[in-house]
């Protein structure tokens, strides 16, 4: 049977933790990266954990020659379509950048899907369309708000998109999971993020603050409507995001014409306090930090209602924060050696 899975950005954070549980399960995972925000390295690091030889077509989702060409060859049934540019600040720089990458490289691909027949799509998506949540947890009935940066708005136009391209039954069916933070790396050690120049993630930021490669962190704000004044976000392990893909797809057999959303996360809140504090506690590492001001944008907190994920596909986070913050602290002393 055939298992062909189109994994573009798979060189990328997400998408190479995604590539080895899609090998786990049977499946068989195609890269398309161009590396704009990723290392040939990470190839090396999935031929180590999986044992596997990966398969890698380089080039960008946004040019349709080359889109149509690996489709035609690989004959896919699937693809999870994480290729993006993902920093929000940058995003509000050059928005052009933006639409310009994250929709067209949609609309290339649903249109190569629809000529090449291929009907199963993961979409990644993101809590960021949330907005600023009234209530908490966020449950997929939660209304999404108009986005505040360019980057957030291409993940509300990206599943307008799938949504209308399901309506006119073209036989696609898809699901946008809007993730909330995801953090770790793989527990090997052998792949995990590579922030390029200086992280405006969260953890990024830690682990290289404790590596000595900054010279401090910054919390921005402790003056927030939430327990301890810092934000509250909920973080998930990176592997076992990864595994919710796989069981994306599994739950697209047999459907047509179908679209849905999911939140992906674990359910629990944890402050950057509390990120610093377990941090120090699993590194065995005194973080140099500072509180400094709000960071514009920040909403106080989000943290999903998960009982969708539960139900729909069968799927719970396995790993604890502790977990993650103990994996990056890993690929950071890795990284650094
Ligand atoms: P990443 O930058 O590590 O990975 C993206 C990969 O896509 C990179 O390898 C990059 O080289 C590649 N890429 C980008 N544009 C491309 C193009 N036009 N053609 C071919 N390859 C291209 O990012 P990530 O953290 O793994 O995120 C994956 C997806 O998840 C993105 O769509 C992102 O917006 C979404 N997401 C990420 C987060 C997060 O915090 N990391 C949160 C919510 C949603
Ligand atoms: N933070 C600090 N200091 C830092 C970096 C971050 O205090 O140096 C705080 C932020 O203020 C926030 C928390 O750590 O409270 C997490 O920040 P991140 O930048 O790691 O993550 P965000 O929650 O801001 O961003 C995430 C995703 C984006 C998405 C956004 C939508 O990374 O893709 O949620 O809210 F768009």
């Amino acid at each position: 049977m055939n298992k062909n899975i189109i994994v573009t950005g798979g060189a990328g954070y997400i998408g190479s933790h995604t590539v080895v549980e899609l090998l786990a399960q049977g499946y068989k995972p195609i890269i398309i990266d161009n590396f704009c925000n990723s290392e040939k390295s990470v190839l090396k690091g999935l031929e180590d954990i999986t044992g596997k030889r990966i398969d890698l077509f380089e080039g960008d989702c946004t040019d349709k020659n080359f889109m149509t060409n690996v489709f035609a060859k690989t004959k896919p049934v699937g693809v999870i379509h994480f290729a993006a540019f993902k920093a929000v600040g940058e995003s509000v720089e050059k928005p052009l950048a933006y639409y310009q990458n994250n929709v067209v490289s949609l609309l290339v691909l649903l249109e190569v899907m629809k000529k090449q027949n291929c009907k199963r799509l993961v979409f990644s998506s993101s809590c960021t369309v949330y907005g600023t949540p009234k209530k908490l947890p966020v449950t997929e009935q939660s209304p999404t708000q108009k986005a505040i940066s360019p980057y957030g708005n291409t993940k509300q136009i990206a599943e307008d998109i799938i949504k209308d391209q399901v309506v006119a039954n073209t036989g696609l069916s898809a699901v946008a999971l809007r993730y909330f933070n995801p953090i770790g790396a793989h527990p090997s050690a052998l792949i995990g993020e590579l922030p390029l120049g200086i992280p405006s993630n969260l953890v990024p930021f830690v682990t290289q603050t404790a590596a000595g490669l900054r010279n401090e962190l910054t919390i921005f704000g402790n003056d927030y409507n939430t327990p301890d004044g810092t934000n509250v976000r909920d973080y998930i392990h990176v592997v076992d995001l990864a595994k919710a893909h796989v069981k994306t797809l599994d739950y697209l057999y047999g459907k047509s014409n179908f679209y849905d959303f999911i939140n992906i996360g674990t359910g629990t809140g944890t402050s950057v306090l509390e990120i610093v504090k377990t941090f120090e506690k699993v590194s065995n590492q005194k973080l140099n930090y500072t509180i400094g001001n709000r960071r514009a944008g920040d909403v106080d907190q989000i943290y999903a209602s998960v009982d969708k994920s539960k139900e729909v596909l069968n799927w719970k986070t396995e790993l604890s924060v502790e977990d993650a913050l103990k994996d990056s602290w890993n690929w950071q002393l890795n990284l650094s050696h």
